[in-house]
């Protein structure tokens, strides 16, 4: 399975910090916003990962990752011209893509609970359509919103429906069989002149193919798309870090703890981080360097 991260929009809603900063790059407690969504590709064993963005941030991009080898993945890096949508991703990835599977997450999407590596590694395995992510919140209004029957199958999705049929939000995480690069590529703007994830997702939907794994309360999900959610993302981040001493989306550690690095690189990937860096010498003490 390939891995995709989009992290293109103007990300207007969130001006002026927006304004010539990349969103996914804004930081979330300690760590760039795409650190998260990148963490999670990892967890679910994804190594090859595609990055959209911009054709002004996608350098920015490349700076911070570069080709993903001193984590032991492998980095691609394509623009989107403009805001056409989410589906472009799997139009633009179609190359990158090739005849696998495909795990779609938006890079302002940010995920935290420990079961969701097994989680995603199960629902890879057994995927077949599309499988979705959802996350009871206060206000579907806002989301792409299901109802689902008793195996999980998703029987409604609408996006941002003025009376939600149920609170399960779909989260930026997607899981497509190679079939869904030919739906993306058939698919028509919507009246806001974008093409929807919502439609594409309905082709599965309506053939009883779409699935729909609730991530549970024992888990969290942010969507950083306004200036409250984005701090209080960091926020939860802080108080969990702080009370456990631990990091939450640390690459480094995950490329370890995935065995995609060893002792040694691990070390010196916290030195490059610099030991004045409490995140740095948070990396340097797991290499026991
Ligand atoms: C998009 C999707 C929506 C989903 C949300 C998750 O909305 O269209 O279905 O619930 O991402 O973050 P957007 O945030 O682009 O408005």
């Amino acid at each position: 399975m390939r891995g995709i991260i989009l992290a293109g929009g103007s990300g207007t809603r969130l001006r002026p910090l927006t304004s010539v900063h990349s969103k996914q790059l804004l930081p979330v407690y300690d760590k760039p916003m795409i650190y998260y969504p990148l963490s999670v590709l990892m967890q679910a064993g994804i190594r090859e990962i595609l990055i959209i963005s911009t054709p002004e941030h996608l350098d920015v991009y490349r700076s911070l990752l570069g080709d993903g080898r001193r984590l032991g993945v492998s980095i691609a890096y394509a623009v989107q011209d403009a805001p056409k949508g989410l589906p472009e991703a799997l139009v633009i990835g179609r190359e990158f893509i090739g005849d696998q599977k495909v795990c779609l997450i938006l890079g302002d999407n940010i995920f935290y609970g420990h079961r969701l590596p097994d989680m995603l590694r199960e629902e890879a395995g057994r995927l077949s359509g599309c499988t979705l992510f959802g996350y009871q919140v206060s206000d579907p209004e806002r989301y792409g919103v299901a109802s689902v029957d008793d195996e999980g199958r998703i029987v409604s999705l609408e996006e941002k429906p003025a009376e939600p049929r149920s609170n399960l939000a779909v989260t930026g995480l997607y899981m497509y069989d190679n079939e869904a690069l030919d739906r993306a590529a058939q698919l028509e703007p919507s009246a806001r002149g974008e093409l929807e994830i919502t439609d594409l997702n309905l082709t599965f939907v309506r053939e009883g193919r779409a699935r729909l794994v609730n991530l549970g309360r024992g888990s969290a999900w942010f969507d950083t798309g306004t200036h409250d959610s984005l701090l209080e993302a960091s926020m939860f981040v802080q108080v969990l870090e702080k009370r456990q001493g631990i990091r939450i989306s640390c690459l480094e550690e995950i490329a370890y703890r995935m065995g995609f690095v060893g002792k040694e690189q691990l070390a010196l990937l916290g030195k490059e981080l610099s030991e004045s860096s409490s995140y740095g010498r948070y990396v340097l003490d797991l290499a026991g360097a």
